[in-house]
């Protein structure tokens, strides 16, 4: 048997190859004006990339001014941010890790406000608010109750050539991971939810109808990024609000869409589609689950909530639940994570750490 543990066992996608099984799954950092990379996004994912993880995504970025979050937002809507980007790609490489992208469209859950800012809409009289767009007028509720505008069709069309057009410059800019933000409420995923689409049209309705947006948004998308570089999606497939035996089916068969379609993983993860689900929060929770559609789908999986003790993310890798270990809060406190994960697995040789010094640095630090 292979003295390294499994989180530490490299990970191959495509033509890509990870060093390890960690990844910083996209974090929002909520500095950014007018979608532009500063000097607080060198910082951080340099020192992330530094860190140790094998693979390090770039926060939810949106491709259009309106499919932001908050006003705090990244954005890849035009060509002037892609330089921003090409700094990030390049030092995160530099690092060792491969540098990743979420690309998104927030729908309803657009123009909130900053998170220490309350967490709401941006009251509409507030020139910094704009009105926010989503399959059906329906809000989400709680604090979001700002009304959407029902996406016509041309608006549909927009948006998905929005998606073309920022995988295009961050293909650009130098990133080689692309992730579809088809999670969390946002716009893609509230296309796929019987909370948020209630359309008459082909976009809503029966299955199909409610993963025509999905699909048709990744067929375009793969006509433009390489066949060589790995293509995923982050998509919430449960949402625990009383239908999830229904709602998890109806993911896993979407899965396999998403496989004929081109996509080659999924990070698996929750809808956050109503405000009143009730989710049971818990170490590792999503990794059975994870593990389900990995197994029905026969995608890759990701995952991520909950998955940083190290013995934990270790186990999951080893039962063949999930692909790649998503680590976030922990790689905020503290960039250097991977260092302790390898520490405390006693990981005999940190050979994935760049530069050489510092694998050589680490072997004595284990053992001091
Ligand atoms: C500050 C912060 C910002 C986040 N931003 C995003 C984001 O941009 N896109 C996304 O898909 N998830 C986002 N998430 C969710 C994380 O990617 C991750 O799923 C979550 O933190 C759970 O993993 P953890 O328990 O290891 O922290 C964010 C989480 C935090 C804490």
């Amino acid at each position: 048997m292979s003295s390294t543990p499994a989180l530490f066992t490299p990970f191959s996608l495509k033509d890509l190859t990870l060093r390890n099984r960690i990844a910083v799954p996209p974090m929002c950092q909520y500095t950014a004006r007018e979608g532009f990379i500063n000097d607080w996004h060198d910082a951080h994912y340099t020192s992330l990339a530094r860190g140790g993880a094998g693979l390090v995504i770039v926060e939810a970025t949106g491709v259009a001014p309106e499919g932001r979050i908050t006003p705090g937002c990244l954005g890849l809507w035009s060509d002037d941010h892609i330089a921003g980007h090409e700094n990030i790609a390049r030092s995160i490489k530099a690092a060792g890790a491969v540098p990743g992208i979420q690309i998104g469209h927030a729908g309803r859950k657009a123009s909130a406000n900053l998170p220490w800012e309350g967490d709401d809409h941006i009251p509409d009289s507030d020139p910094r608010s704009w009105q926010t767009i989503a399959p059906s007028a329906i809000p989400f509720g709680a604090g979001l109750p700002k009304v959407p505008k029902e996406m016509s069709l041309q608006d549909i069309e927009r948006v998905k050539l929005d998606f073309v057009s920022a995988a295009e410059r961050a293909l650009k800019a130098g990133y080689e991971w692309l992730e579809l933000h088809f999670a969390h409420g946002y716009l893609e995923q509230s296309f796929f939810s019987v909370h948020s689409n209630l359309r008459t049209d082909q976009y809503g309705g029966d299955l199909a109808g409610r993963s025509r947006f999905l699909l048709e948004t990744l067929e375009a998308v793969r006509k433009v990024w390489p066949e060589r570089l790995p293509l995923t999606a982050r998509f919430g497939v449960i949402e625990f609000d009383g239908r999830d035996e229904e709602t998890l089916a109806e993911s896993i068969e979407l899965a396999k869409n998403f496989k004929a379609g081109g996509l080659d993983m999924l990070s698996v993860s929750v809808g956050f589609s109503t405000p009143t689900a009730k989710i049971p929060w818990g170490p590792a929770f999503l990794a059975p689950i994870a593990q389900k559609v990995r197994q029905e789908s026969g995608l890759p999986v990701a995952s991520a909530w909950g998955i940083d003790n190290p013995q934990v993310a270790n186990q999951t890798i080893e039962d063949s639940q999930l692909d790649l270990v998503m680590i976030g809060k922990a790689h905020l406190a503290n960039p250097h994570y991977p260092y302790e994960l390898a520490k405390s697995l006693s990981l005999e040789k940190p050979d994935w750490i760049l530069p050489q010094s510092y694998a050589h640095w680490l072997a004595s630090y284990r053992t001091s």
